[in-house]
This record gives structure tokens, sequence and C-alpha cells, in this order.
């Protein structure tokens, strides 16, 4: 695994390496994440679009998970959110976009239906996430099996309280969601998993130091080939300091990008 703390944000860091690898596959398919972290990467998706510099007519998305018992135009949807943020504003075909149905009638056929759909896509080139505070990816939590597919979940009171910041009164943050499994998410052939924040400061500690367990989700990152967290400093200050500096000093083709978001300031 690789850790990253690029002198730009991690959202403008992931955008660049998406255009990296669109530039030598423009018929990428992506898993895509929600979350704050991720806001300013597709601002750039955006940016870049604007500025003819990227296409998405022959990219596919596959959106990591969805709230179960909202609809799909909830404006609280990932679904919504994903309307707003990316489609609005990319050249991406609408039926090269995926989500897992929070309302389907039978929730087991949707998530066995979901992960058909990505293997009839030829599998995730590049998976970009997030991260929640107690290492969850997706809406993988805690405990959860590291060789999980889509699947039910019943999210942690943690969580809810986390996502309720997004639902107003007398509007109550859902229960449950359907989201893509650990092991789906690791058979991706490379995974950027984005953090910011001291809030995510233990979470990443367990990633990069610790033992490769289910408490902490994220850990699983560390039997992937090709994973990269892309961080920022706050969210590395539980590292050791000897971690940090190993991961500094790397040069790889992840510090090759970095060099080019500096030189593109
Ligand atoms: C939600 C999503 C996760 C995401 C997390 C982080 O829980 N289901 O996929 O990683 O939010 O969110 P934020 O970036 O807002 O901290």
């Amino acid at each position: 695994m690789r850790l990253i703390v690029p002198k730009v944000s991690p959202g403008r860091y992931a955008a660049a390496l998406f255009k990296e690898r669109l530039n030598k596959n423009k018929n990428l398919v992506l898993g895509l994440p929600t979350g704050e972290t991720v806001v300013e990467m597709y601002a750039e998706f955006a940016r870049m679009r604007k500025n003819g510099e990227v296409s998405f007519q022959n990219v596919k998305t596959f959106n990591l998970d969805e709230y179960a018992g909202i609809e799909a135009c909830h404006p609280q949807s990932y679904c919504s959110f994903m309307r707003q943020i990316f489609l609005k504003h990319v050249d991406m075909k609408k039926e090269n976009f995926f989500i897992p149905g929070g309302m389907a009638a039978d929730i087991e056929k949707e998530c066995l239906d979901y992960e058909e759909k990505i293997k009839n896509a030829g599998g995730i080139d590049i998976l970009f996430g997030g991260v929640g505070h107690n290492g969850h990816l997706a809406f993988n939590e805690p405990f959860s099996a590291l060789r999980s597919r889509t699947h039910k979940v019943f999210l942690t009171k943690d969580t809810i309280l986390a996502n309720s910041r997004f639902f107003t009164p007398p509007q109550t943050p859902p229960q449950t969601a359907i989201t893509v499994g650990v092991g789906t998410i690791l058979d991706a052939r490379e995974i950027v998993i984005l953090a910011a924040g001291f809030k995510k400061a233990e979470a990443l500690r367990a990633a990069v130091e610790g033992p490769v367990c289910a408490k902490w989700v994220i850990s699983a990152l560390q039997i992937h080939p090709k994973a990269v967290i892309v961080a920022d400093a706050a969210a590395c200050s539980n590292l050791e300091p000897g971690t940090f500096e190993y991961f500094k000093n790397l040069k790889d083709e992840y510090s090759e990008i970095e060099k080019k978001c500096l030189s593109e300031k």
C-alpha cells in the first residue's frame, strides 16, 4: 500500500491521477464515492471537463453505496448528490452511470445484479473512495467480512450520527444502506482512498501501521497490489514520524503525479 501526502489537496491530486489514467484508457470503469472529502475531486472533474481536458463519453461509473429506504430523488440520497456534483457537469452517457437502488423491492437481487453489472463492464479500473472516521470503506462498517460482496448493511450509531448532519429534522437519517463489499473493493485494479482532517487520523494510523483486521476495514488495503491513500497532514497526525518520512521520500509514479499537479499550479 502507498500513502501520499501531496502538496495539493487530496481531491485535486485524485483528479490529476484520474486524468493520467484516462489519457491511457478512454474506456475507464470507475468506482465513485460520496462524502465531503471528495467534493473537490468532483469540482476538478467538472473544471477539467469544462476546459476540454477530459471526456467522460466512454467512461462507466459505479457508485459504492446508497441509502436504503429513501427514493433516488430524495435530496439527501447519494444519487441526488451525484447528479448535483458530477453528472450535471460532465459529458457522461446516462446509461453508463450505475448506483445501487436503495428502494429495490428485492434488495438481495439488487445486490447480486449490481455485482453482475460490474462484472459485465469488465471490472473496476480505478476505485475512488473516502473513509469513515471508524475506518469504514463505502458502508462496510467495522467487523465487516473482508471478502464481502455487495450487500445490505445496518449502519452503526456512529455513522448514523455522522450522516445526520445532512438531514434536517423532521427528516431522520437512514439506518440501512446498500454497499459494495470489501471483496468488491479489493477486486478493483487500482484503489485511491482520500482522507482529510484530524477526524480521520485514527483510521489512517490503523490503515497504514496497524494489522489487517476487520475492526478497521480500511486496513484491508494493505493486501491490495495497487492501493494508494491520498491524505492531508492532519489525517496523518497519528502516524509515527518514521512512517511519514518513508512515504514522503518515495519516488514513483505517484510522486510524479504530484509533481505534475504542482507544475500546473
Ligand atoms: C459516508 C460514505 C462513505 C464515505 C464517508 C466519508 O459514510 N458512505 O463512503 O467514505 O461518508 O465521508 P466524509 O468525506 O464526509 O468524511
